[in-house]
């Protein structure tokens, strides 16, 4: 058994769509979560730019003795991942094997469809790997830059014409293509999940990176003996770098729960 905390970050809001499964599937587990509200978003930035800010996440979250951090951001799990696997000595789950693995168990047709952000496509990741495990699947990748400030501003009510118009034109080439599953290939596209479905229609199986990996995390913590004491009782701390009303406010609505108590700001430019 590992008391310690389990460490998760993303740039923003995003990052509460793994905090969330993973407190569903583990409630005796100490969360802290790292969200980047300050410098949201990462997927328009370059390359060495997601990388120091990864960096930088991680230094954070090593503060509180994590036995475990998970990068909830595909942007970062896409694009950074094998800089800190090299820089920090602890296990660190990204978001996009977990994601592969579930849309291949999905798809029958092999038609897959991954929509991230404009870091995430551009890094070829998703395609790669999907490549890597089945040969004949055929993908279609599209990236969505006006999705995580639409969420970021809490722009995910299905019913919002806006949110309806700007779906319906980054999701054409996936209905065009025929793609059985889509990848939600960004942490924060699951808070959209529901005005994705309606766009996509019943028969494509929607993936979400998050709730994939808090599976596996689970298992593993399980398997290798880190997991913590069932019976306690688990925590949620959350980090913001700025602006910790908002995410407060839109986080609760996520979570269901008035997380208000447990969010504070911090300085990340204390971590460079
Ligand atoms: N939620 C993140 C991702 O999964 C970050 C998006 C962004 O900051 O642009 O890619």
């Amino acid at each position: 058994m590992d008391s310690r905390p389990i460490g998760i970050f993303d740039s923003g809001l995003g990052g509460l769509t793994a905090v969330k499964e993973a407190v569903r599937r583990m409630p005796g587990e100490h969360i802290v979560f790292f969200g980047d509200t300050g410098r949201v978003p990462y997927g328009t930035r370059s390359t060495p730019t997601i990388i120091r800010y990864a960096m930088e996440d991680m230094r954070f979250l090593k503060r509180f003795d994590i036995k475990t951090a998970v990068v909830a951001c595909g942007t970062v799990s896409t694009t950074a991942l094998p800089e800190l696997r090299k820089n920090f000595d602890l296990p660190i789950y990204g978001v996009t094997e977990a994601a592969v693995d579930a849309a291949l168990r999905e798809s029958r047709s092999g038609r897959i469809g991954v929509i991230g952000t404009n870091a995430s496509i551009r890094s070829g990741t998703y395609e790669r790997l999907l490549k890597e495990q089945c040969a004949d699947a055929e993908v279609v990748s599209i990236p969505c830059p006006l999705l995580v400030p639409l969420v970021e501003n809490g722009r995910f009510d299905p019913a919002d014409p806006v949110v309806r118009l700007i779906l319906e034109e980054y999701l054409a080439p996936i209905t065009e293509f025929g793609a059985d599953t889509l990848i939600l290939g960004c942490t924060h596209y699951p808070l959209l999940r529901t005005a994705v479905a309606q766009v996509c229609g019943p028969d494509v199986a929607l993936i979400d990176p998050g709730r994939e990996t808090a599976e596996v995390l689970a298992q593993e913590l399980s398997a290798n003996g880190l997991a913590a004491d069932p019976d306690r009782k688990g925590s949620l701390r959350c980090f913001v770098s700025d602006d910790a009303e908002s995410f407060s406010h839109f986080g609760s609505m996520f979570l269901g729960r008035d997380i208000e108590a447990d969010v504070s700001l911090c300085d990340i430019s204390a971590e460079k």
